[in-house]
Parts: C-alpha cells; structure tokens; sequence
C-alpha cells in the first residue's frame, strides 16, 4: 500500500529490528514502530499495535528469529523454547501465530541464519499468498457490486494487499469500480479506523455504517456479497472471525446473499476438528467501556459510553459454522467450506 507514495508493507524486518505500522494510532497518526528484540516484538501483539491474522504471523516469526539472535550459545535450545512459549501467549485465536511460531522454531534449531530466512520467507508468504487471493476472489465482482465487509482483512492485516479486501483491490485495478460497505465494528472500530483508510488510500468508493445496519442494506437489495477474513478456519470449515460475523451470515443466508471467507493456508488449523475447539479470546473490559476518537480539538482521546457500575462482556471473536459460508477464498482456489475440500488442499 502508499502512503504519500510510499509503498509499505503492515511489517517487516531489517537487521533484525522489527519495523510495524502502530495500528492503535490509525487513522490519526502514521507512525512505524521498532523492535529490536523479541520480547518487545511479542508486546507489538498482545499490545494490539499490530493485529490481524496474516500480521500477527509475521511478527511472530521475526520474534522468534530476534529470540534465535539473542540466544546465549549455552542455553541456546531451552531460550528457544522459553522465548516459542512467550510469544505463543501473546493471542489465542489466529492460528497463524502457532503456524510462524513453529516453522521458525524448527529454523532456529539449524541456526539463527534459517531463523531469520524462514520469517522473511513467511512474511512474503503472506504478499504472495494475497495476491492469489485478489486475483481468485476478483473473479467473483462484477461491475458496481456492493461488497460488505467486517473488521479489517486488509493489508494491514495480512502484511499486504490483505485477504478479504485484496478481491477489491483486484477488482478496483481491473477497472470494475466496487462500492464497500464498511461495517465500523465494535468495540475497537477496526472497520472505521483501519479499512476506511486503506480503501480510501486505495481511491475505493465506500462508506462506513454501523454494525446494526448492515441487514438493513441487504434487505434493501444493496449487497451483492459479503467477503470477510478468518483468524483460524477448522477441519469441518468453521471459521473464528471478529465479533459480529456470524450475524452478518446469519442476515447474508437469509437475503440469500454470497458469504465469503477469503484466508491463506495458513489460518487453516486442520487439526482441530470444529468450531467448538477454538478457543475465543475475552477482551478487556475497557475496550467496550470506552470509545477512542479525535475531539473537537483534534486530540485523540478515549470517551466513557457505558454507564458506570454497568457489568461488560467482550468477546472478540465469534464462530461462522460451515453451513452458512458459500465459498472460502484461498491463494490455491475457491473451496467449499467441507472436511473434504480443506483435506484436499492440504494432501
Ligand atoms: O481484534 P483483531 O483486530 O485482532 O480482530 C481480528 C481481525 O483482524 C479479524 O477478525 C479479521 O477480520 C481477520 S484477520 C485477517
């Protein structure tokens, strides 16, 4: 993506310091972060600085190279694991995470030269991986189509081009003109914050609504289909996707509108069997509590909207089961979401 003609990637590492877009000063502020060490690299995931699927992955895979770095040649192996576990505490649902950890890991225990080869590997994985998905998922807009989205799956997610928005950016370039229907999705606002600004850095119409209002535009015919990211997507094809998925396939089903799941192979954790065996991060209690915005002069502030004493529930994550997705869009193709169709990109 540009940035004042700039082309950046969400993250990636030189020298062994980890560079990332601060994602909690978006849209405001655009500032990139450093870490050189993977400690701090962990802290850039469960801070949240950094998120989405594909990111996360990325970043964890350079930590665990920086931990391969910082390793004493003694204790090399047991500061190895010590360092897999800690960063594999950061976040529980996207299974990226465990898929970078692991692959790194096994790198390092060769040496820090096939530590730091494989995270860069894995991170232009990611590029690679979300161009295919663009140019898959293109295929499926049509002139002036209104897509739905949720959350952010852009490339701020997804290191670049991104997993659930790449199809638009695709379809943008080849001349097709979508039109976006950005949900704002609360509690954090990523769709606000984060996707209205990619799509408006990428001169893509679109317009942000609130959560609620998003049957509201399918019942009036307005959407053509939703295409949404996926933080893990399971043997059966159930998909954990932030908060507020499974409503909008819930609406999407009954308007008979096209719900679609666009994810690399690597979200796809083919050991657990289904949905139920993902496990759902609980956010703080604040994030609901309070809303985080510009004032009226101009400084970026945090806001109290719920009643105090009022008990909250935060959930980040909710679970899509397969029946209610139409197609999961992947760098190898468009699968249905079925036991069968996942072994097969996987044989
Ligand atoms: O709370 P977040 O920002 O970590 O939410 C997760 C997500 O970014 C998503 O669920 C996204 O839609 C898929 S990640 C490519």
């Amino acid at each position: 993506m540009k940035i004042n003609e700039k082309h950046y990637r969400a993250v990636w590492m030189k020298n062994r310091v980890v560079y990332a877009i601060d994602q909690t000063l978006l849209p405001f502020q655009f500032k990139i972060y450093e870490s050189k060490d993977y400690r701090d690299s962990a802290k850039l995931i469960s801070s949240m600085l950094i998120r989405g699927a594909g990111t996360i992955g990325a970043v964890a895979g350079f930590a665990m190279a920086q931990a391969a770095h910082e390793a004493p040649a003694k204790n090399y192996g047991k500061f190895l694991a010590t360092a897999r576990e800690e960063i594999e505490k950061t976040r529980p649902t996207a299974y990226d995470l465990w898929n970078s950890t692991e692959l790194v890991y096994k790198a390092a225990l060769k040496s820090k030269e096939q530590a730091v080869r494989k995270a860069q590997e894995i991170a232009d994985q990611y590029v690679l991986s979300a161009k295919k998905i663009g140019r898959e998922g293109e295929r499926l807009i049509e002139e002036n189509d209104g897509i739905l989205t949720h959350c952010n799956a852009g490339w701020l997610a997804l290191v670049d081009y991104g997993s659930a928005l790449a199809p638009v950016y695709m379809a943008k370039r080849n001349g097709k003109e979508p039109f976006v229907y950005v949900d704002e999705t609360r509690p954090r606002n990523q769709g606000a914050s984060l996707t209205a600004y990619e799509l408006k850095h990428e001169n893509v119409n679109h317009s942000v609504i609130v959560d609620s209002a998003a049957a509201y535009y399918m019942a009036k015919g307005e959407i053509s289909m939703v295409i949404v990211g996926a933080d893990r997507i399971v043997a059966n094809g159930d998909i954990a996707n932030k908060i507020g998925t499974l409503d909008k396939a819930v609406a999407a089903n009954y308007y008979n509108i096209p719900f679609y799941v666009a994810a690399p192979l690597s979200t796809f954790d083919i050991d657990s069997d289904t949905g139920d065996d993902i496990p759902i991060e609980e956010r703080h209690k604040n994030e609901v509590i309070y809303c985080k915005g510009q004032g009226t002069t101009d400084e970026v502030e945090n806001v109290r909207i719920v009643s105090p004493g009022s008990n909250v529930l935060n959930p980040a994550f909710d679970i899509t089961p397969a029946s209610l997705i139409s197609g999961i869009i992947t760098e190898r193709g468009i699968i249905k979401a079925n036991e069968n169709d996942i072994a097969i990109l996987f044989e």
